[in-house]
């Protein structure tokens, strides 16, 4: 059975580019250098695009969790890298691949806001999915919402690290998580 396609390259391009028009908007009369954060590892390919895409002068940083285990979330976070930027009292933008239960991101807006007392602290999302939402959180710019549970890849979001490098994001079958997982028992050999 072939993968479902959810969303095509051109159909992502097409939520990055409404983010970032939203985001020049914003910043039209520029007055401050905001912080743009994005979160490791899943968010680069929407992070390098969504920033191309802004006309305003930021600066880039880089954090990095974990909570998921293979196709689900664990609940438990760990902080794997911190920024390096100073965000004392700066617009700060946490940019993420997909929200999930919430979790992530509203441990990361609380890390940021208690450790480094930014000025705000504003949350960008590719993909607000519903279903599993544990937290009451408001993502302040969101690509496209998904009121489906369904484990999805590609564009940055994994299966056990894999799946990541695509333009496109898609759910899985069964086989194809089934032969990532022979890759990973051969690995180990
Ligand atoms: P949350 O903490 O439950 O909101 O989960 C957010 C994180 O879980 C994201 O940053 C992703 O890394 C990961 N995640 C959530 N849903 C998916 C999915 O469908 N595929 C791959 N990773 C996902
Ligand atoms: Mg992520």
């Amino acid at each position: 059975m072939a993968n479902e396609i959810v969303l095509t390259r051109e159909e992502i391009q097409e939520a990055v580019q409404s983010i970032a028009d939203k985001l020049n908007e914003r910043f039209k009369k520029q007055k401050s250098i905001p912080v743009f954060i994005g979160v490791l590892k899943g968010a680069m390919p929407f992070f390098q695009d969504l920033v191309k895409k802004c006309n305003f002068d930021m600066k880039l940083d880089y954090i990095q969790v974990s909570s998921y285990s293979g196709t689900s979330t664990t609940g438990v976070i760990h902080l794997l890298k911190d920024v390096s930027e100073d965000l004392n009292g700066k617009e700060v933008f946490i940019v993420e691949d997909i929200i999930d239960t919430g979790l992530t991101l509203s441990y990361l807006k609380q890390y940021l806001k208690v450790k480094y007392n930014p000025k705000s602290v504003t949350l960008i999302s590719l993909i607000d999915k519903k279903p599993l939402r544990k937290v009451d959180l408001t993502v302040d710019y969101a690509g496209v919402s998904m009121i489906e549970n369904k484990f999805l890849c590609g564009y940055g979001l994994d299966y056990k690290e894999m799946a990541r490098n695509t333009d496109y994001i898609f759910v899985p079958t069964k086989a194809q998580l089934a032969k990532r997982d022979k890759l990973l028992e051969e690995k180990k050999d």
